[in-house]
């Protein structure tokens, strides 16, 4: 069985915007892969890539084996899409919205009659079929996008950005079905920029920034990939950071406190207040802290200009150089506009 995603090295470009640089990803048939990544990432245009809405400028990419442009048709029947942006017909009733784009798929009115009621059902909206989308409240736009992909029965689900300014309930609602779906065998691919959405439902994340793949790891994988911080508070104050061994990754001193940055705080702790008693110091306190996937997420997509402006903006001259990196990639996009 091929895999239900497969690209290799797809490029997309805007102008002199790469969007999408040599991006190569297998998503295997069954799999819930999260592709996480902040906004500008190319989440959405590597999807669009997928489902024909955009025009890969390089590489390949197949659905199910399908290749998006040679087999077109094969490979967007495959798929079950909830855009990001609501990009429905206003003026039908919802279920009728609904079996329009059945009847796309090749699905026989009576099938798509029933399919849309069954999907309606299945996410609470059954009870406003007849009512129109603009009279919708936003949730239930998000839930009927989320019909409107189930309609055609997809082997794929792709969910860009789905609980993306959603309540509460509807993000637990959505978090449940998904997995629910995901148990009876279809293949999920979801965008997000919640670090803890990624973790809580995905079996493996792609973590992208400006157009490229950073990492492909499971949720446990990228927690491992953190380290942990060991603060200890002395009785006095040390003049210098103390030279420890090399289980501390980095040792900083302000006023009272020292932090030590370890791979693993409570395996490490023993041996660090020991080395410090026998260097003379008193401890007063001492506490550790796991870096969150958050953290690590934050290290993995920081990008170079950010970098710079990090370093930068410590310099004297005291120029607002985050406004002005801004101002750049503006222009860069009006250029490619
Ligand atoms: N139609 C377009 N024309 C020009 N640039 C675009 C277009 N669509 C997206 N981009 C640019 O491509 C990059 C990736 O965008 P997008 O795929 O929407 O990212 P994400 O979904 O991860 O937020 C961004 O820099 C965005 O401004
Ligand atoms: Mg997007």
């Amino acid at each position: 069985m091929p895999p239900a995603i497969e690209t290799v090295d797809l490029v997309k470009e805007y102008g002199d915007l790469r969007a999408l640089q040599e991006l190569s990803l297998t998503v295997e048939e069954g799999e819930f892969f999260g592709l996480l990544g902040p906004n500008g990432a190319g989440k959405t245009t590597f999807i669009n890539t997928l489902v024909g809405l955009v025009r890969k400028t390089g590489g390949d990419a197949r659905v199910f084996g399908h290749d998006v442009e040679d087999d077109y048709r094969q490979a967007r029947d495959a798929i079950g899409l909830a855009p990001q942006e609501f990009n429905v017909d206003r003026f039908f009733p919802i279920k009728e919205v609904l079996m329009h784009k059945a009847g796309y798929h090749g699905i026989p009115e009576d099938e798509a009659a029933d399919r849309a009621d069954e999907v309606l059902k299945r996410v609470g909206i059954y009870d406003k079929r007849n009512e129109r989308f603009d009279w919708l409240s936003g949730g239930m736009k998000r839930r009927l996008l989320l019909a409107r992909a189930l309609v055609t029965d997809p082997d794929l689900l792709i969910l860009d950005e789905p609980t993306a300014g959603v309540d509460v309930q509807l993000r637990h609602d959505l978090w449940d079905l998904v997995t629910e779906l995901n148990e009876e065998g279809t293949t999920i691919l979801l965008t997000t920029h919640y670090i803890e959405e990624a973790e809580r439902l995905c079996d493996r994340v792609a973590i992208m920034n400006e157009g490229r793949k950073v990492t492909v790891a499971t949720p446990d994988e990228l927690k491992e990939r953190g380290s942990d911080t060991i603060a200890v508070r002395l009785e006095s104050e040390p003049s210098t950071a103390p030279d420890l061994g090399a289980y501390a990754h980095e040792t900083t001193v302000s006023g009272d406190r020292l932090e030590v940055r370890v791979d693993d705080g409570g395996a490490t702790a023993p041996r660090l207040l020991n080395d410090l008693e026998a260097r003379g110091f008193e401890i007063a306190d001492l506490e550790i802290t796991r870096t969150s996937l958050e953290e690590i997420f934050v290290d993995l997509t920081r990008s170079e200009d950010r970098t710079v402006t990090r370093s930068s903006a410590e310099s004297a001259d005291g120029s607002d150089d985050e406004s002005s990196a801004k101002r750049e990639r503006e222009r860069e996009r009006e250029g490619v506009a």
